[in-house]
């Protein structure tokens, strides 16, 4: 993902904007939440096509993101409430906003730049650090206590399930001999160990994917979205999820379908939407992301 500077804040090259723009069918008055604001790239864009009369919503798992993001919402004539929490307590938040409805809900999932280039939060495999890997650095659970604590056999289910990886039984036995492990190296060293020297680096991303899913429960707080978002959205109201992971993309394909069978939603995208080669050429993550979105019509 592209990085850039302006006046010396870190700013996230968004992907699929002009995607997401077009698709949210913005109403300048309306309300919008962005589930997973990060530094606001998107949220940035949704807040040039509102009045002063609209409102952003903005959630986030990642104090240090939210800061930024803060600080590069803070110019707009539009009112903008920033919340460190997971978006799947959306439905709080709106109750604590005394909002109903929204006209526009936006997940862009995954990891952010800032998140991805840290050097000390774990999340790639290049740098070493402590093994943390946590959205929010409040949580007690750690990539180190899964890594540590998890049996060989759940530890495997989770490379595989999660990360896709087929080597899941070698690579959890490998972890487990190394055990404890409490760096990002150590974690790369046991994956070195117990797999063969070509792709590694694909190996390495998806047992990290893996681990990362874990640690912050991804799939269940999505899966928990899908099934409460439905009564908050507006009629004619849309709905625009991007996810980087066939799990993630799966759930968000059915629960668009299931709906769209109960006559709640109209579905926009019949095959996710892609980037542009363009966009690919310049911004690695849009490689993998896909998006789909959904209007309210019931
Ligand atoms: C790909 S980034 C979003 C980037 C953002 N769209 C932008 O343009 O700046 C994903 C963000 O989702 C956040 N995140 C992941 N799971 C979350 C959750 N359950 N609730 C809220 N935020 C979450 C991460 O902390 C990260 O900041």
């Amino acid at each position: 993902m592209i990085q850039e500077r302006q006046s010396g804040t870190q700013v996230h090259v968004p992907v699929l904007p002009t995607e997401v723009i077009f698709y949210l069918n913005i109403s300048t008055d309306g309300i919008y939440l962005d589930g997973t604001v990060g530094l606001g790239g998107h949220a940035a864009l949704i807040l040039d096509h509102l009045s002063p009369k609209g409102h952003f919503i903005g959630t986030d798992r990642d104090n240090e993101a939210l800061l930024l993001c803060n600080k590069r919402l803070s110019g707009y004539p539009t009112p903008v409430s920033l919340f460190h929490n997971s978006y799947h307590n959306f439905n709080a938040i709106l109750d604590e906003l005394g909002i109903n409805q929204v006209n526009g809900l936006l997940l862009d999932l995954g990891v952010s730049s800032l998140q991805m280039d840290s050097h000390v939060r774990g999340f790639s495999y290049s740098t070493d650090s402590d093994l943390d890997m946590r959205f929010d650095s409040s949580q007690e659970i750690k990539a180190s206590g899964i890594l540590n604590h998890l049996s060989e056999n759940d530890l495997a289910n989770v490379i595989f399930q999660y990360g896709e990886e087929r080597r899941s039984r070698a690579i959890a036995k490998s972890i487990v001999k190394m055990r404890p492990l409490t760096t990002v190296f150590d974690l790369v060293e046991s994956i070195r160990r117990s797999t063969p020297p070509n792709h590694r680096d694909r190996t390495l991303a998806r047992v990290f994917q893996a681990i990362r899913i874990k640690v912050n429960g991804e799939l269940e707080k999505l899966e928990n979205f899908l099934s409460t978002f439905r009564d908050r959205l507006v009629i004619g109201g849309r709905v625009a999820i991007i996810s980087f992971h066939s799990l993630e993309d799966r759930l968000v394909k059915h629960s668009f379908k299931d709906l769209a069978k109960e006559g709640v939603l109209s579905i926009l995208t019949k095959k996710p939407v892609i980037a542009t080669n363009e966009e690919m050429a310049e911004n690695r993550r849009s490689r993998s992301a896909k998006l789909r979105v959904a209007e309210r019509i019931s």
